[in-house]
């Protein structure tokens, strides 16, 4: 698994990459420009929300918003990565915090209308992931959405199959989203799963 170092020296070549792999419909990102432009209309549909991205890299999806007027805020613990970001959006507010212990204490009184994240959480094993959503959900504005784009699964069995077809660069350190086991963690949410590509899905989280 990358640590933040691993990211900076990723992050220069990070968009080139990214996008390869999504032009050759090849896993880990067949569908990733689909999955950025379905959240990005999700969130267009309201009008000047604020929106916290975690593991917004290089801020592919979030200077859209940014420039589209929306209050950004940001975690990402790669410096690299806030450095790219910062240069594309000055006035975003972008904190350095590993989320895997939670959200930075800026952030404690603050509330959004959208928390989304893209190809990040799989850096959470999947009890961290439920943990994690779960003290997300504290975040939320009344009518909040946690939106969650990723290397998903609506099932185990897609994913084992998905996992079969790319075994030469499978990351097996990655722990991917399986919809069917998250929502089974999940029981006090209302949750959706919208597939994208045959390894990418998108996840929505409502306060039910
Ligand atoms: C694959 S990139 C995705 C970037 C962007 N969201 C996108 O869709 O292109 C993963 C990002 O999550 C960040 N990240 C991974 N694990 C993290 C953690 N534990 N805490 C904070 N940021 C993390 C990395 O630094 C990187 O910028």
């Amino acid at each position: 698994m990358l640590d933040n170092k691993g990211f900076d020296l990723w992050a220069d070549g990070y968009d080139k990459s990214v996008q390869l792999s999504h032009e050759e419909n090849e896993y880990p990102f067949a569908g990733y420009k689909d999955v950025l432009n379905t959240i990005y209309n999700i969130v267009y549909k309201k009008d000047k929300a604020k929106v916290l991205d975690i593991g917004f890299g290089t801020g592919v999806l979030t200077k859209k918003l940014y420039d589209d007027g929306y209050e950004i805020y940001g975690i990402d613990f790669s410096q690299r990565m806030i450095d790219i970001a910062r240069e594309k959006m000055p006035s975003a507010k972008l904190i350095q915090y590993d989320f895997s212990s939670g959200l930075p204490t800026e952030l404690e009184n603050e509330e959004f209308d959208y928390i989304i994240s893209t190809y990040a959480m799989h850096h959470l094993d999947d009890e961290d992931k439920s943990r994690f959503i779960n003290k997300l959900g504290k975040h939320l504005s009344k009518d909040g959405i946690i939106i969650i784009g990723d290397i998903a699964f609506e099932t185990r069995e897609l994913l084992e199959q998905c996992r079969k077809r790319f075994l030469d660069y499978w990351d097996d350190e990655e722990v991917y989203f399986v919809f069917d086991e998250l929502k089974e963690s999940l029981p006090n949410w209302d949750i959706s799963f919208t597939t994208i590509s045959y390894c990418a899905g998108i996840i929505q989280i409502r306060k039910q």
